[in-house]
């Protein structure tokens, strides 16, 4: 049987990859110490599925997994620090968790039996590229700590991969969306804090939806089952080894026009207010996908079918 060790397993995007391998029949341990993670997004009583509390920065934990589960076949890291103004203001802490807790896990399954080990980069390596959309060998300059963190692991990676036969993918991910996504922060996903204004707005609140800038910023927003898919197909693809992917759908969708249709799937017509742009914040971001298009993959949803998806979760809750 097949066996992944997920971490952030607990988180968002973590969560929906548990369920992708699950269907996919593996076994899966997932190691989460649930600081913006939940339990409860884990499927409960599953057969097949071990929940780890633990940190990744720790070393004894990690020894732990390994040493009662030496038959590991992958590992999909998702687990990190990953607010970009927390990590701006805390770039020492940050760097524990995403960049040595990241070279712990390598060095752990160093000469092991791993088939591949899977990593959730960023598109935040690339920082304010004038290139859209951006490929793969497109420059990288991060304009953050978080960013710089991911792109020192992917370089780490591709090191042990050529110097140590740890085999890698890296994802640089874009705008993901879907179930599980937490409003709450301010600097969570756009969409789920546009459907939570949106929804507040069809409950009577009077509270506008805010955009920063003037709306016609773009961004490539992909689907969480897309990106879960995308992991285990890229996990599972002998032929596919020490590659860097972008992934989002390709697609810009400008901040107004997502506005539009989410108030359109919610049927309401929220007061919108334009505030100044965030700093950092970066014009235009897409992805070029022709490196993921070189594969057998296809996308099973699109920005739509997604955003309907989750409309019809937050719609059930
Ligand atoms: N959401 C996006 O659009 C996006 C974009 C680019 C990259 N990513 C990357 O995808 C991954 C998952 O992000 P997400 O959006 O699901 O966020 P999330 O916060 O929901 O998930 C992160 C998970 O990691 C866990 N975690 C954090 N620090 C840990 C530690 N030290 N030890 C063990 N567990 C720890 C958290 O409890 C959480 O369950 C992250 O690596 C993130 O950098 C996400």
């Amino acid at each position: 049987m097949t066996k992944s060790l997920v971490t952030g397993g607990a988180g968002f995007i973590g969560s929906h990859l548990v369920e992708t391998c699950l269907a996919h029949g593996h076994e899966v341990i997932v190691l989460d110490n649930l600081s913006t993670g939940k339990k409860e997004n884990l499927p409960a009583g599953q057969t097949g599925l071990q929940f780890v509390e633990g940190d990744i920065t720790d070393r004894q934990i990690l020894h732990q997994i390994a040493g009662a589960h030496p038959d590991i076949d992958y590992v999909f890291h998702l687990a990190a620090l990953v607010s970009v103004p927390q990590a701006m203001a805390e770039p020492a802490r940050a760097h524990a968790v995403n960049f040595d807790g990241t070279l712990l896990l390598m060095e752990t399954f160093r000469g092991s039996a791993l088939k591949k080990f899977i990593f959730a980069s960023s598109s935040a390596v690339y920082g304010d590229t004038k290139t859209v959309p951006v490929p793969e060998t497109a420059a990288t300059q991060p304009v953050s700590t978080y960013g710089a963190d991911k792109l020192m692991a992917e370089h780490y990676l591709r090191i042990y991969n050529d110097a140590f036969n740890l085999p890698f993918v890296a994802c640089r991910f874009f705008n993901v969306f879907g179930e599980r996504q937490d409003p709450s922060s301010p600097y969570s996903g756009v969409i789920s804090i546009f459907f939570d204004r949106a929804l507040a707005c069809r409950n009577g609140e009077r509270e506008p939806l805010v955009i920063y800038g003037d709306g016609q910023q773009t961004r490539d927003f992909i689907y969480v089952g897309d990106v879960a898919n995308a992991l285990v197909f890229l996990a599972e693809s002998g032929a596919v080894r020490g590659t860097v992917f972008n992934l989002g759908y390709g697609k810009q969708t400008t901040v107004a026009e997502l506005a539009r249709k989410i108030m359109k799937l919610v049927g309401v017509d929220c007061d919108v207010e334009f505030q100044e742009p965030r700093a950092g914040d970066i014009r235009y971001s897409a992805a070029d996908i022709s490196q993921l298009h070189t594969t057998q993959f296809a996308f099973a949803y699109s920005l739509d079918q997604g955003l309907q998806l989750l409309w019809r979760c937050l719609k059930g809750m």
